[in-house]
């Protein structure tokens, strides 16, 4: 973390971010008021999530990140750009969804460009497996949607074959969906599109 980016994250933890436990998390008392709210898992830098959250001041967000640098990068957005409709959680993304939220709070779920695991011995620690399906399908309300991309080709069919099996969710498109359009071009996407890399993208909806 640079010293700023330090400086923001001690000054402004208890502003910015939601403090967890083991108990459900009142959005309304976050947010001080109901709107729809949508979650993103794994933010990264963040800058795309502020954007997003600049681009559709009426729905809450809340980003759930483990990397600080990261998470203070985000604080300083939200900051910079004044937004009230968007809270980062710190934490593992598992144990918010299994201890954090309660069923069916949310409207959206965002899973941009999740990490590989390339390597075939590391495929299990992929976050897209049954348990998280569950819990995903669990936290939606009914309408809701599930929205990943990645630029990992044998991942995103992976993924895509999961998603398809799993009953507690139906697929929007044939197949890979299409870009949406209120999403920006993220930090890990930038890298792929210079290594030539596409974006598959996934849109599936809670019945
Ligand atoms: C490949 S990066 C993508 C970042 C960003 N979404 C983007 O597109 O630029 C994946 C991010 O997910 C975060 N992440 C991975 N597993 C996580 C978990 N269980 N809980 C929270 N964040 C997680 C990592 O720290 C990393 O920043």
């Amino acid at each position: 973390m640079t010293d700023m980016q330090k400086a923001v994250y001690e000054r402004e933890h208890e502003r910015f971010c939601v403090s967890t436990g083991d108990v459900a998390i009142d959005f309304n008392q976050v947010f001080g008021n109901g709107k729809p709210l949508v979650l993103e898992i794994g933010f990264g830098m963040g800058m795309a999530t502020a954007e997003i959250a600049q681009k559709l001041p009426d729905i809450n967000f809340i980003g759930i990140e483990v990397h600080r640098p990261g998470v203070g990068k985000l604080m300083s957005e939200i900051m910079n750009r004044g937004l009230s409709n968007l809270r980062i959680v710190e934490r593992d993304a598992i144990e918010v969804l299994e201890r954090c939220l309660p069923n069916e709070c949310l409207s959206g779920v965002h899973l941009f460009f999740p990490d590989p695991w390339p390597k075939k011995k590391h495929h299990k620690r992929r976050i897209v497996n049954e348990r998280f399906l569950s819990l995903i399908s669990a936290k939606l309300k009914s309408g809701g949607y599930f929205y990943m991309t990645t630029d990992w080709e044998e991942y995103a069919h992976e993924a895509l074959s999961r998603l398809e099996a799993f009953p507690g969710l139906k697929n929007s498109a044939a197949g890979f969906s299409e870009r949406q359009a209120f999403r920006p071009v993220t930090k890990f996407e930038q890298r792929a599109i210079r290594a030539g890399r596409p974006t598959f993208e996934l849109y599936f909806l809670k019945p």
